[in-house]
C-alpha cells in the first residue's frame, strides 16, 4: 500500500485567519460591493444584504470551517473527501463535492486576468502613462486598447496586458508552489495588513475630500455617502435585490463555494473554528462595508456630481476602477500615489483571493492521488494557463462573463445549497454541532442550531429556485447570447462541461484505486 503523506498543517492561528480573510476579502469588496449598493436602493440595500449576512455567510461560513476540519482529519481536503468521509455508506455522494473544485476553478481561470490589469494599473499609475487623459470616453479608450479589444494611440496590441498577466500567474503559481504554510500563510500574514492599511489611507483620502470645486458646493463628501446610503425601502418588494445581496454575501465572503473547506482542512483537531470563523468573516465586512463603501462611489460623487455618478454607477464595477478611478486620482493632489496605493490595495486583495481559489485542486491531487504539492502546482499551472487562454484572447466575445456567470454565479450557489443540505440533513444538525464546538473558544447562538437546520438551506433552495427560472433557463438557451458569440460561447460550455467531467471521473479513478489498494 502507498505510503499516505501527513498533510501540512497552518503555523499560527493568526496566520490560518489572515488566509481566510485574505480569500474574502477580493475586488468583490472593493469594486462589487459599492457598486452592488448603490444599483439596488443604497442604504436599503443594507436590510437584505444583513440578513443575507447571518443566515446564509455566517452559518455557511461556521459549515465551511467546521466540515473542512472534519475532512482533514481523515486525509482529506476537498468536497469530494469530505463528504465522502460525512456518509461513507452512499457512493454517490462524492460526486457532488466536485462542484467545490470546479466553481472555485472557473472563477480562478478569469479572477487572475482581471488581478493582471491592477498590476498594470499600478505600474502606469507609477510611471504617468494614462496622465493628461481626462475625459471618460478617452480613459475608456486607454481600457479597451490595454485589453486588446481595440488598437488605438495607447496600445496597439495585448502586449502590455499580457505581460502582466504572465507577472501575476507566475506569481499565483509560486506562491501554491510553496505551499500552505510557506507560500499562502506567509503571502497572508504580510499582504492583508497592509492592503487593509492601504484601505484606510485611502479612504481617509476620500472622507477629507471636501468640496473640491466651491463652485459647485452640493458636489460633497456628505452628499457623496447620502447617494451610496439613502435608503430606498420601495426596492426592497424586487426579488432581484434579495438575489443580488445574497450573491454579494457569498461572492465576498468566499463562502459556499468550496475554498473555506479547504483551508480548514489544514486545522489540527484541537483548533477553535467558531471564534476564528466569526473573525475572518467580520474582517471582510469592515474591508467591504467600511473600506470598500467609502472610495469609489463618494468620490466619485464628489468628482462627477449627482447627475453623472448615476451613469457611472450603472455603467458597472470595471468601468468605475479602471476608468473613473484615474480620472479622479489625475484631478488630486498627488494623485499619481494614491492611483498606484489604490491598484497595488487591489492587487494584493486579488492575489490573496486567486490563490485560494486555486488551492482546493492543488490539494485534490495532493489528498487522493498522492502528489507532492509542487508537482500538483505545476500541473494546475500548466492546465490552467491554457485555460486562461480564452477569457485573454476572446475577452470581447462575453467568454470572460461567460465564466463569471457558472463560476461566479451559479456554482456559488449551488454548492452552498448542498453544503448546507449535507450539513444540516445528511450529517445532521447535532453531528454538526457538537462538531463545530469541538476545541471552541466561544459558544454559537443556539438559534444558529435551528438557522443551519432550516433557515440557511430553504433560503438557498429558494435562491436557487429564483435564479433557475430567472436567469438559468434563459442562458441555458442561450437567449441573450449575440449571434456573433455564439460559437464562442457554445465553446466555452463544451471545455467547462469536458472539465466538469473529467474531475467526475477523476474522483471515481481515485476511490477505485484506493479500494484496490484496501483490498490488496
Ligand atoms: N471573495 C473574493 C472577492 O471578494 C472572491 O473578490
Amino acid at each position: 500500500m502507498a505510503q499516505k503523506k501527513t498533510r501540512e498543517k497552518w503555523g499560527t492561528k493568526t496566520g490560518i485567519i489572515l488566509a481566510v480573510a485574505g480569500s474574502a476579502i477580493g475586488l468583490g469588496n472593493f469594486l462589487r460591493f459599492p457598486v452592488q449598493a448603490a444599483q439596488n436602493g443604497g442604504g436599503a440595500f443594507m436590510i437584505p444584504y444583513f440578513i443575507s449576512f447571518l443566515f446564509l455567510g455566517l452559518p455557511l461560513m461556521w459549515v465551511e470551517w467546521t466540515l473542512g476540519r472534519y475532512g482533514g482529519g481523515f486525509g482529506h481536503g476537498t468536497a469530494p473527501g469530505i463528504f465522502h468521509s460525512m456518509c461513507k455508506k452512499n457512493r454517490f455522494i462524492k460526486y457532488f463535492g466536485v462542484v467545490g473544485i470546479f466553481g472555485p476553478i472557473i472563477i480562478f481561470i478569469y479572477y487572475t486576468y482581471i488581478e493582471s490589469w491592477l498590476l498594470g494599473y499600478a505600474f502606469f499609475s507609477l510611471i504617468g502613462r494614462y496622465k493628461g487623459i481626462t475625459t471618460q470616453g478617452a480613459m475608456q479608450s486607454f481600457l479597451s486598447g490595454y485589453q486588446g479589444l481595440e488598437s488605438n494611440q495607447y496600445f496597439g496590441g495585448i502586449g502590455w496586458a499580457y505581460t502582466f498577466f504572465l507577472i501575476t500567474f507566475a506569481l499565483n503559481i509560486s506562491v501554491i508552489y510553496y505551499g500552505i504554510k510557506k507560500g499562502i500563510e506567509k503571502l497572508c500574514n504580510w499582504t492583508v495588513p497592509i492592503l487593509l492599511f492601504c484601505g484606510v489611507i485611502l479612504a481617509i483620502r476620500v472622507l477629507t475630500l471636501g468640496t473640491p470645486d466651491i463652485s459647485k458646493p452640493s458636489w460633497n463628501l456628505v452628499n457623496g455617502l447620502g447617494f451610496l446610503w439613502n435608503p430606498d425601502f420601495a426596492v426592497l418588494k424586487n426579488s432581484k435585490v434579495w438575489l443580488a445581496a445574497a450573491g454579494q454575501i457569498f461572492f465576498s465572503l468566499s463562502a459556499g463555494i468550496g475554498i473555506v473547506m479547504t483551508y480548514a482542512s489544514y486545522l489540527s483537531r484541537k483548533h477553535d473554528v467558531v471564534l476564528s470563523g466569526l473573525t475572518s468573516a467580520t474582517t471582510n465586512e469592515f474591508a467591504e462595508i467600511i473600506i470598500g463603501g467609502s472610495i469609489i462611489i463618494p468620490a466619485a460623487f464628489i468628482f462627477f456630481g449627482p447627475t453623472e455618478i448615476i451613469n457611472i454607477a450603472n455603467s458597472g464595477s470595471f468601468n468605475l476602477g479602471f476608468v473613473t478611478m484615474p480620472l479622479i486620482f489625475q484631478r488630486i493632489h498627488m494623485g499619481g500615489v494614491f492611483a498606484f496605493l489604490w491598484y497595488i490595495l487591489l492587487f494584493m486583495a486579488g492575489i490573496t483571493s486567486s490563490v485560494s481559489l486555486a488551492q482546493p485542486v492543488v490539494s485534490f491531487m495532493e489528498d487522493e492521488f498522492n502528489v507532492t504539492k509542487r508537482r500538483a502546482a505545476t500541473i494546475l499551472g500548466v492546465i490552467t494557463f491554457v485555460l486562461c487562454q480564452a477569457p485573454i484572447l476572446l475577452l470581447g466575445k462575453g467568454v470572460l462573463d461567460e465564466l463569471d456567470f457558472w463560476g461566479g454565479t451559479f456554482c456559488l450557489v449551488l454548492f452552498a445549497t448542498i453544503e448546507a443540505i449535507m450539513a444540516g440533513w445528511i450529517f445532521g444538525i447535532d453531528k454538526i454541532w457538537d462538531e463545530m464546538h469541538v476545541g471552541s473558544d466561544m459558544r454559537v447562538p443556539k438559534v444558529y442550531k435551528f438557522i443551519i437546520k432550516f433557515i440557511t438551506p430553504v433560503f438557498l433552495l429558494l435562491i436557487l429556485g429564483f435564479w433557475v427560472v430567472q436567469s438559468g433557463v434563459p442562458a441555458l438557451l442561450m437567449k441573450n447570447v449575440p449571434a456573433e458569440n455564439f460559437w464562442y460561447i457554445l465553446f466555452t460550455r463544451i471545455v467547462l462541461l469536458v472539465l466538469f467531467i473529467t474531475l467526475c471521473l477523476m474522483v471515481r479513478h481515485a476511490w477505485r484505486r484506493k479500494a484496490k489498494e484496501v483490498n490488496g
